[in-house]
């Protein structure tokens, strides 16, 4: 995610340069004595519905085997569980034992390379591997993850089991459940079993499309082989251009370029396309992405920053707004977007460097303890950047006319997604058709939303309407499809329906886990299993995404925020401001 400011920006450079230390995100699972009584978080520290979920202990495996005698003590007692992991940054309660009294089993210190095939350009490694180790010793062995999420703090199990993703339409694509090969994931089994087993998967067997992406309800993914490639380099510029013909241009473009990814800033009509492409190794160049979204930021400066929306939000100041945004899109073009030659400093494109530095980031990781002085900005401890974030994956081939809504919004309310611009606009990246049941069902364009959340869950945001209207279009009017790990309730209604082989994943978690120990109230919602209770009625639920609203109750009233039809998508309720 991008949550660049532009006031952040400048002072971040100073610090990066000067070298301050920064605190790391903190343990999600927090308890009260010992490892009993315990609460989960996100990585943002709030869920979607604000709600805390608990949990009566946490255990921390360092083994397969310990991890199997930990869920066979669970399935033997019939109690609920769920893996956690390092820095737990879905969105959705997806990290939550169901109940109040389940276990919660940490990856934290399954968190090893097991095995590097550099002839076969296989690796294994246990599922808490964050995504930063496993790419940097795939390098090591001269190997390479071809495409990856961008922020690299989420481990192998968890970024496999939301179906996070890179962007590129070429080869296997871009979500790294292609490049899965085997999987040993430990289940419950019968009594005469010992109530739990390690399942070991390979492509011969079909429930590996299950296991692939499993949004955690399967059982506990121990280890994950994957199949990588020989490392090389990229050749990256950036480019901004009119954003006229967009929908087309980006069909292009993503054939064009391997790597391609593009952020639209609708309001300034301008497109800054990502042209990353695949070079051999002997190309020279050291060149390093370290993204501005996830660095360490002074926390002080992000407090002002966030008062400053806070203000503006208060205010009702779509000009202010307007202005950052325009701000901040200068400041990241002037900075590179986080890029420089050899690590160091920025002396222009094309930068060159090798693969595993060129796409995931995440350096506010990588650092001491401060006392919270310097934070990744949407630390859970201060939460000052708090913000919104939808995604959803568009078919190709719908990809122009949701363009062409997105366009007609921006005209008929030109000032109202400068906020989204603040973020770097529109984050549009490549995914494709997928074999995983609960993977893309078409070759498609996920477009990634970052906006203000307000504090208060019953205050309105300026624009309101807009931004629901086009979530609407793009999920119901397009049947786009939600990232497992990002989004706000509504995004899952009814989102079962929308894959063709739900049944298949949903015999093999019977098979698997037929107590559904590993289920909780909000997986048995999104996989259908109970009904529509992804939405929650009640006043000012349409505010928070936990509902569409029906009712004017449902956004404020008292604050002049009405349930209206979408303006250029009439099916669509949004709240909308008649001051
Ligand atoms: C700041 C931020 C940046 C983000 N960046 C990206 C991005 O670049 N790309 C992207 O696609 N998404 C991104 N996301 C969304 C989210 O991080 C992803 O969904 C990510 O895949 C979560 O990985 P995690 O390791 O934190 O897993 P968690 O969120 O902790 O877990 C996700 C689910 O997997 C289950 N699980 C975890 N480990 C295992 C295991 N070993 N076996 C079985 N089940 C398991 C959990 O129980 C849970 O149900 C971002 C979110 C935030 C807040
Ligand atoms: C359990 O934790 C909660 C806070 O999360 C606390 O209020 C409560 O006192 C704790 N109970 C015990 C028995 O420690
Ligand atoms: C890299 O190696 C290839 C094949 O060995 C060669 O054809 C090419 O000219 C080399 N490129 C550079 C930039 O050295
Ligand atoms: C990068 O280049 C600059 C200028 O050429 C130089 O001062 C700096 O030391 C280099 N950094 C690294 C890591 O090589």
């Amino acid at each position: 995610m991008e949550v660049l400011q532009t006031s952040i920006l400048t002072v971040s450079f100073l610090v990066f340069m000067n070298g301050v230390l920064s605190s790391p995100p903190d343990d999600p699972v927090q308890c009260t004595s010992g490892n009993r009584n315990c609460t989960i978080k996100n990585a943002y520290g709030v869920f979607p519905d604000r709600s805390t979920c608990r949990a009566s202990q946490v255990l921390y495996p360092t083994t397969e085997q310990e991890l199997v005698s930990m869920v066979a003590s669970a399935s033997k007692s019939n109690t609920k569980v769920k893996a956690a992991t390092r820095y737990s940054h879905s969105i959705p309660k997806l990290a939550c034992p169901g109940g109040q009294d389940g276990i919660i089993i940490s990856t934290n210190k399954l968190n090893n390379v097991v095995n590097v095939d550099v002839d076969r350009r296989r690796m294994t490694v246990e599922s808490g591997v964050l995504l930063r180790d496993l790419i940097n010793e795939a390098a090591k062995n001269g190997l390479a993850l071809p495409t990856t999420p961008s922020w690299w703090g989420i481990t192998v199990g968890g970024l496999l089991a939301t179906g996070a993703h890179g962007s590129s339409l070429w080869g296997k694509g871009s979500a790294v459940h292609e490049y899965v090969v085997s999987m040993r994931i430990v289940t419950p089994a019968r009594a005469e079993e010992g109530y739990a087993k390690v399942r070991s998967l390979t492509e011969l067997d079909e429930e590996l499309d299950a296991a692939k992406v499993s949004v955690g309800v399967l059982g506990i993914v121990s280890q994950v082989t994957l199949q990588l490639e020989p490392l090389f380099k990229r050749r990256l510029t950036y480019l901004m251009k009119k954003d006229s013909d967009l929908g087309e241009e980006l069909i292009r473009f993503g054939k064009a370029h391997e790597f391609g990814e593009v952020n639209w800033l609708p309001t300034q009509k301008k497109a800054l396309y990502r042209v990353d492409d695949r070079v051999p190794m002997n190309h020279s160049g050291d060149g390093l992405y370290d993204s501005v979204a996830f660095r360490a930021y002074p926390s002080a400066q992000l407090a002002s920053s966030r008062a400053t929306e806070e203000h503006q939000e208060a205010t009702r100041d779509a000009n202010g707004i307007c202005r950052s945004a325009q701000l901040a899109t200068k400041t990241s073009e002037t900075s590179a977007y986080g890029l420089t030659n050899n690590g160091t400093i920025f002396t222009g494109y094309p930068v060159i460097g090798q693969n595993n530095r060129m796409e995931s980031s995440g350096s506010c990781l990588e650092s001491k303890q401060d006392a919270l002085l310097t934070i990744c900005p949407w630390d859970s401890r201060l939460q000052v950047v708090f913000n919104y974030e939808t995604a959803f994956s568009i078919s190709l081939s719908k990809v122009p006319s949701f363009i062409k809504d997105v366009e007609k919004l921006v005209e008929l309310e030109p000032q109202a997604l400068c906020q989204l611009e603040i973020n770097n606009g529109i984050l549009i990246r490549y995914i494709k058709a997928s074999s995983a049941y609960l993977g893309k069902t078409e070759d498609a364009l996920d477009f990634d939303f970052i906006y203000y959340r307000s504090k208060d869950p019953l205050t309105p945001r300026l624009f309101e309407d807009i931004l629901e209207e086009i979530e609407q279009i793009g999920l119901f009017k397009y049947g786009g499809l939600p990232h497992w790990g990002k989004n706000r309730n509504l995004a899952f209604k009814e989102v079962i329906n929308k894959h063709p082989n739900a049944n298949k994943f949903l015999s093999v978690k019977r098979e698997y886990d037929p107590q559904g120990i590993f289920s909780n109230e909000w997986t048995d919602q999104i996989l259908g299993l109970r009904k529509d209770v992804t939405t929650i009625l009640k006043d000012g639920c349409a505010l928070e995404g936990l509902c569409i609203c029906s009712e004017d109750r449902h956004c404020a009233p008292a604050k002049k925020y009405y349930c209206r039809p979408g303006k250029v998508y009439k099916e669509a309720r949004v709240c909308a401001f008649e001051g």
